[in-house]
């Protein structure tokens, strides 16, 4: 094995490759490689522009932490996440369709009873909500109701910002609710907004060089699930939203944009115990059965 030529070397190395066990990482590292080595051909990379990647993902790696993961906002830009996402979430006609599952989620959210009030307990000072009813249901194909499934919901507060990029990291506008006899759940919650994903890493800098905003539209995520069906990591977006068409991370599907119509009646609003006017969503989920 010398002397190879531009072209040979990708086989080279595909060829050591050969010894590994696993035929699944077999394919996975022998594709990769064949794909970085025509890449490297076809653009010509110079010295100077390999040792930028490699700088950039060296600072990627490096301003990583617990709470922090740049390696996976750097698939999110690239759009590998809601490539990944979708190869891994086909799902039939009708079912609810998936979407990212984004850095902001976390084990252990409260456990809460339909009618909750994710609003409780958030300062509203530097931006005021728009208080909102979420109505929901989650389904089969069919639409009979599936009582006891789990609907899990995160999201921005009015100011932008999720509980976890405070500090102390306190429990903010996220639960998980349990759906009753007819499959519902219901909740108070504000309409999400739009917010930048983080800019201060070397993901930033590449968002700088796009151009790009680097905003994600508004939204509430969502998973549900319920034994029995395959559980769908998913989004609520409010339609209307300015960047619905050019999310950041590439995660909108027409299906999950949903109205956040305005309520007038005073009855209602009394009947829901929510201020007059207030917004309501009707969102529901519909599960595929597991294979
Ligand atoms: C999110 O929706 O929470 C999110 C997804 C990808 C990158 C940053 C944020
Ligand atoms: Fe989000």
């Amino acid at each position: 094995m010398r002397d190879l030529t531009e072209e040979r070397l990708a086989d080279a190395v595909v060829e050591r490759l050969a010894n590994i066990p696993d035929a699944r990482a077999r394919r996975v590292l022998s594709a990769l490689v064949q794909h970085l080595h025509a890449f490297a051909r076809e653009v010509e990379l110079t010295e100077a522009e390999w040792k930028l990647g490699i700088q950039f993902l060296t600072e990627a790696g490096q301003i990583s932490s617990g709470t922090r993961q740049e390696v996976i906002l750097l698939s999110d830009v690239l759009g590998l996440s809601a490539l990944v996402d979708s190869i891994n979430h086909r799902v039939p006609q009708g079912a609810t369709e998936s979407t990212v599952l984004g850095p902001f989620f976390v084990e252990g959210a409260p456990n809460l009873p339909n009618g909750a009030d994710l609003t409780e307990g958030v300062d509203t000072s530097t931006a005021p909500g728009e208080p909102t009813w979420v109505n929901g249901r989650v389904l089969t194909l069919d639409g009979a109701p599936i009582a006891d499934a789990a609907v899990d919901v995160w999201q921005t507060r009015p100011d932008a910002l999720y509980d976890v990029q405070d500090d102390d990291h306190a429990m903010q506008m996220r639960a998980q609710f349990r759906t009753d006899a007819e499959g519902r759940f219901f909740f108070k919650t504000y309409k999400p907004v739009s917010y930048p994903v983080p800019k201060d890493g070397p993901v930033g800098g590449l968002l700088d060089l796009i151009g790009g905003h680097g905003m994600r539209p508004a939204h509430i995520h969502a998973i549900a699930s319920a034994p029995g069906y395959r559980r769908v990591v998913t989004h609520i977006f409010p339609a209307g939203d300015e960047y619905l068409d050019s999310d950041t991370v590439f995660a909108v599907k027409d299906s999950l944009v949903a109205d956040f119509r305005e309520v007038t009646s005073a009855e209602e609003a009394a009947r829901l115990g929510m201020p007059s006017p207030f917004l309501e969503v009707d969102f529901d989920f519909r599960l595929v059965p597991q294979a």
